[in-house]
């Protein structure tokens, strides 16, 4: 817990007591008396203003404190928001808004926390019987606090809830603010992990990944690659060192918002609201015209490894060249699965399809533009503009119905073990599509054993 400043209150109260008590002393007639009803009053005044405030919880100077927005200080940036695109771009900004890129980084809120504040899901106990986790909603707080019992004392670190990354489409990790001083007593705003995630898969609070079972932590500080790829912009205070963990903490903007993809708004919103006539689209980038490579670079910026950055984060723009920024582990050991190991171009780059299309690249198959998951019949008809569903081996045997579905036989789930969940029950992991594109004999059987058990015989989607 953050250290309690001096408290002057009970001196104050003290000193108001003991004065109201002398001026009525002085009003009586006995100076002695009021002298006495003096000292006696800011006796009992000081006594009060002591234990009062022990008796109310105390208020520690981060709970006043509003959660930071990021707002206050965004006219210094380039940077406007998607809100600022809306009234040009109506329709991609209400597809968009759902989408997984716009909701994986979001202030704290009812809506935006997946995880079960109600009593009897909020508790998280840890394989240790000593340490356990409460999750508390307070008003329109969310809290977290760690209750570790020491011989027959209990230990509580309390932090507040100030960011929440991920969509909750896997999982969600939050974060929380803390002021930190360098060697040289400068003061910074320091982002730091919470212990406790919740993980959509099992529907409850868990360790976050990484984390020890039972061991107490809220010491793992958000480094600055970890926001480049969850949110759209923030300013590191001291850009050149990767692993710190400061930054600004009035100009932030959370979600990946269309600047991300096609660079900062401020001169093309500019620009267009003052020549409304003109249809041809000054200062903004469309990754469609960079060339297929180039359009995959933004797209493998955040879904490949994190690799070792080269430039400070925050400074990649779409249509640079990505290998100027940061060194991507090399395919080859991207190549598995996981959330933040693999790779979909790894996997996908091999595949006979991108070998043998000139123009496939990720939004071939994806619109950013729109939430699509787990539209199986969709994706499927972007494969079918290349392979006539006749092509397959399989079409006869499965008939007109092969339409809905060439995804779960092609591109099959997988776990991922590179991100296991470590929780009191044993570990956990979390499944993702192999973007290697290929005939794979398990889950053509699989899926024909689906299709005999469904009785009206329709192949219908997996679960998304
Ligand atoms: C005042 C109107 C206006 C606003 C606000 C606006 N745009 Fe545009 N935008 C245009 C016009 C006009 C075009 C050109 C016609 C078209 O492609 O729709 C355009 C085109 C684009 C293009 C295609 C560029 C190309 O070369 O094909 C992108 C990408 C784009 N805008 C992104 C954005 C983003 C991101 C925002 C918010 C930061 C935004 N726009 C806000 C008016 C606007
Ligand atoms: C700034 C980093 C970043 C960039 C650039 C980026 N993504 Fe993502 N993408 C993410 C993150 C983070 C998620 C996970 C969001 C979540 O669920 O919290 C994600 C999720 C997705 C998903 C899963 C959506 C779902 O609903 O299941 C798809 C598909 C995707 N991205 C495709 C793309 C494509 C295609 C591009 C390039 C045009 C791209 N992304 C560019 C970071 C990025
Ligand atoms: C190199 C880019 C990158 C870095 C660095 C990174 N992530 Fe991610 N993260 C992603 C992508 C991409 C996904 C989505 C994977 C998918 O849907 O296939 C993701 C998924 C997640 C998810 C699950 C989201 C959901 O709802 O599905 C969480 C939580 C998460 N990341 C937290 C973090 C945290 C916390 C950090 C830093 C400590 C971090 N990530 C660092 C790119 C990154
Ligand atoms: C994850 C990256 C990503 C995000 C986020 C994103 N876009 Fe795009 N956008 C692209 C890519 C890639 C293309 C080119 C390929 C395509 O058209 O799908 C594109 C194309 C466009 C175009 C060109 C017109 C067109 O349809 O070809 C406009 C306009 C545009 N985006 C506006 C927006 C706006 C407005 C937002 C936010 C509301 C946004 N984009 C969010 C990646 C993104
Ligand atoms: C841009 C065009 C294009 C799209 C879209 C496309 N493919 Fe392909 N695909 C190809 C090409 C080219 C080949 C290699 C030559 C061939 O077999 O036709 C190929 C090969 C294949 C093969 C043979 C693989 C092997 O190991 O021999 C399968 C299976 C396949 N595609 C399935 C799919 C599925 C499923 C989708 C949708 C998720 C899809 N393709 C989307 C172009 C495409
Ligand atoms: C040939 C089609 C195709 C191409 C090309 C493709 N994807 Fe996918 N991708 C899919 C399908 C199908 C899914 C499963 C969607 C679902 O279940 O909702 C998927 C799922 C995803 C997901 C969600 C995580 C998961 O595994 O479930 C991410 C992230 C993603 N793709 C990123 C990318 C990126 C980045 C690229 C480019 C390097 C790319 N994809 C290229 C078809 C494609
Ligand atoms: C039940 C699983 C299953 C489904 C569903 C399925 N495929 Fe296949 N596909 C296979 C198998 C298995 C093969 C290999 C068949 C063989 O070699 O006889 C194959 C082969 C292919 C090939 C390669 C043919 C060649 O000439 O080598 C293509 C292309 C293809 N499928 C596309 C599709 C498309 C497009 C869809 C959806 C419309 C689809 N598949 C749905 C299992 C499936």
């Amino acid at each position: 817990m953050t250290g309690n400043a001096v408290d002057f209150a009970p001196l104050v109260y003290g000193f108001l007591v003991a004065f109201l008590a002398f001026l009525l002393g002085w009003r009586w007639r006995s100076r002695r008396l009021g002298t006495l009803l003096a000292i006696v009053g800011f006796a009992i005044g000081f006594l009060f203003a002591a234990i009062l405030p022990a008796l109310w919880p105390q208020r520690t100077e981060e709970q006043v404190a509003p959660v930071a927005t990021g707002r206050e200080g965004l006219q210094d940036v380039a940077f406007l928001g998607a809100e600022s695109c809306r009234e040009c771009h109506q329709e991609k900004y209400d597809g968009f808004r759902h989408t997984a890129h716009h909701l994986t980084s979001q202030l704290p809120s009812e809506e935006a926390i997946r995880g079960d504040f109600s009593a009897d899901k909020n508790v998280f106990q840890t394989g240790n019987p000593k340490l356990s986790y409460l999750m508390e909603q307070r008003g329109d707080e969310f809290y977290q606090t760690g209750i570790l019992q020491r011989g027959s004392t209990e230990e509580r670190r309390t932090e507040r809830i100030e960011m929440v990354i991920g969509s909750g489409k896997l999982g969600q990790s939050y974060l929380y603010w803390h002021q930190g001083l360098t060697a040289d007593g400068r003061q910074f705003d320091l982002l730091f992990q919470l212990p406790i995630s919740y993980v959509t898969g099992s529907g409850k609070w868990e360790n976050s990944p990484g984390y020890v079972d039972g061991e107490p932590n809220f010491e793992r500080g958000i480094f600055p690659r970890c926001l480049e790829c969850h949110a759209t912009w923030f300013e590191p205070i001291e850009p050149d060192q990767p692993t710190q963990n400061a930054f600004r903490k009035d100009a932030f903007l959370l979600g990946i918002s269309c600047e991300k993809c096609h660079g900062a708004g401020r001169d093309h919103v500019d620009f267009h609201r003052r020549n409304p006539d003109e249809q041809v689209a000054r200062h903004i980038v469309n990754p469609g015209s960079l060339g297929r490579l180039r359009e995959i670079e933004l797209c493998t910026f955040c879904h490949s490894s994190p690799g070792e950055p080269l430039q400070p984060s925050f400074t990649y723009a779409p249509g640079q060249l990505l290998a100027d920024y940061v060194r991507l582990d090399p395919l080859e050991a991207q190549n598995r699965i996981g959330v933040h190991s693999d790779n979909q171009y790894a996997r996908l780059s091999k595949s006979p399809c991108f070998i043998g299309s000139e123009e496939m690249s990720c939004t071939t198959c994806h619109d950013p533009h729109a939430l699509e998951r787990g539209q199986l019949a969709l994706f499927s008809e972007r494969c079918m503009k290349c392979h006539a569903p006749e092509r397959c081996g399989m079409a006869k045997e499965i008939g007109p119905s092969i339409r809905q579905n060439c995804i779960d036989c092609h591109l099959p789930k997988r776990k991922d073990e590179a991100t296991p969940f470590e929780t009191p029950e044993g570990t956990k992991f979390v499944e993702l599509r192999d973007h290697f594109i290929g005939i794979y004999s398990d889950q053509t059987q699989e899926f024909m054993q689906r299709v005999k058990n469904a009785s009206a015989g329709s192949v219908g989607a997996s679960d998304p």
